[in-house]
């Protein structure tokens, strides 16, 4: 059985792998169901999902209703609303609502500010939008995904923000201290791009961004995952990372996320690749910021 873990101080329990919900926007509805239900089969309690994932949300509400499921969902939202503008207080309030009906639920589990820049979370009203909406019991939680200055204002506000989600694997190593500070606050944490999107996949410089940016600091840090393969190395890293609560793997692939769930599993690395994981992160890529 997959272990679960407190998501920080909001008594939510939730499996230590979750299955992030992008891809499920680039599936059909048949796809997507056979996947979540693929997921809750191996034990995974927690869907990660949000507006801009195409119909990610539609597919997980409607899989989730068919199976009478208790899991725990986080959404994520500040544009997209129907009739507002985005990053308004009317685009939270709609926001919300547009989520509620299609993820079939009463109340939103977790709603997070989805990558807005800090300035966005000081001066707009959305903060204030989504804690009415906690406060009127239509979120259960609230909280923050992104990087950066904004990351770590929401992170210095444990009483506004129960959750956070940020980026957190072996090539990507910039929050590990706000993690574990955040955790120590009782704020949720949860890793997103816990493979960082599996950069070994290629062998020449992908074209993608922020998958470009994995595959330069896999090359600069010219680490040896043995004896591990580099999907357990990446997945037993971020899962058992100081205050991580859960991470979030993004797959369409039942396989890949089987393998994530086995991995993590197994616990944390074994010490000696740890430090050699640590220290040619510290000589050759430290500094380097979370990828948003
Ligand atoms: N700003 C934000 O809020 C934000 C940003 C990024 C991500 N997220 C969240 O975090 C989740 C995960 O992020 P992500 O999908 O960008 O990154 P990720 O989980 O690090 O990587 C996903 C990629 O890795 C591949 N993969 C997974 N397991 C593999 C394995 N064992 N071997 C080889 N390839 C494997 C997947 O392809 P396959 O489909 O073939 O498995 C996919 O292309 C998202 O779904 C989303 O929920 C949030």
């Amino acid at each position: 059985m997959l272990p679960s873990r407190s998501l920080g101080r909001t008594g939510l329990a939730v499996s230590c792998v979750g299955l992030g919900g992008g891809a499920l926007g680039e599936l059909d509805a048949t796809a997507a169901d056979r996947l979540v239900g693929r997921a809750l089969d191996l034990g995974v309690t927690l869907f990660d999902t949000a507006r801009s994932y195409g119909p990610s949300e539609d597919h997980l509400g409607a899989a989730l209703a068919s199976r009478a499921s208790r899991a725990i969902v986080v959404t994520k939202g500040g544009y997209g609303a129907d009739g507002a503008a985005d990053w308004t207080p009317d685009a939270i309030a709609r926001g919300v609502e547009g989520a509620r009906r299609r993820l079939r639920r009463d109340a939103v589990d977790v709603f997070l500010l989805h990558s807005c820049p800090r300035g966005t979370l000081e001066g707009s009203g959305v903060v204030e939008a989504l804690v009415r909406e906690r406060e009127a019991g239509r979120v259960r939680f609230a909280g923050y995904s992104g990087e950066g200055d904004a990351l770590a204002w929401a992170a210095e506000r444990p009483e506004i923000f129960d959750v956070l989600e940020c980026s957190l694997g072996v090539f990507d190593r910039a929050n590990e201290a706000l993690a574990r500070a955040a955790a120590e606050r009782g704020q949720g944490v949860l890793a997103k791009r816990p493979l960082s999107n599996a950069p070994w996949r290629f062998a020449e410089r992908p074209e993608r961004g922020d998958v470009a940016t994995y595959w330069d600091r896999m090359r600069a840090l010219g680490l040896d995952p043995a004896p591990l393969a580099w999907d357990e190395l990446a997945v037993r890293f971020a899962a058992h990372a100081p205050g991580v609560a859960s991470i979030l793997v993004g797959t369409a692939s039942e396989g890949h996320l089987a393998r994530a769930v086995e991995g993590v599993a197994r616990g944390p690395l074994p010490v000696e690749l740890a430090e050699r994981a640590r220290g040619a992160w510290e000589a050759r890529c430290g500094g380097a910021p979370g990828v948003i």
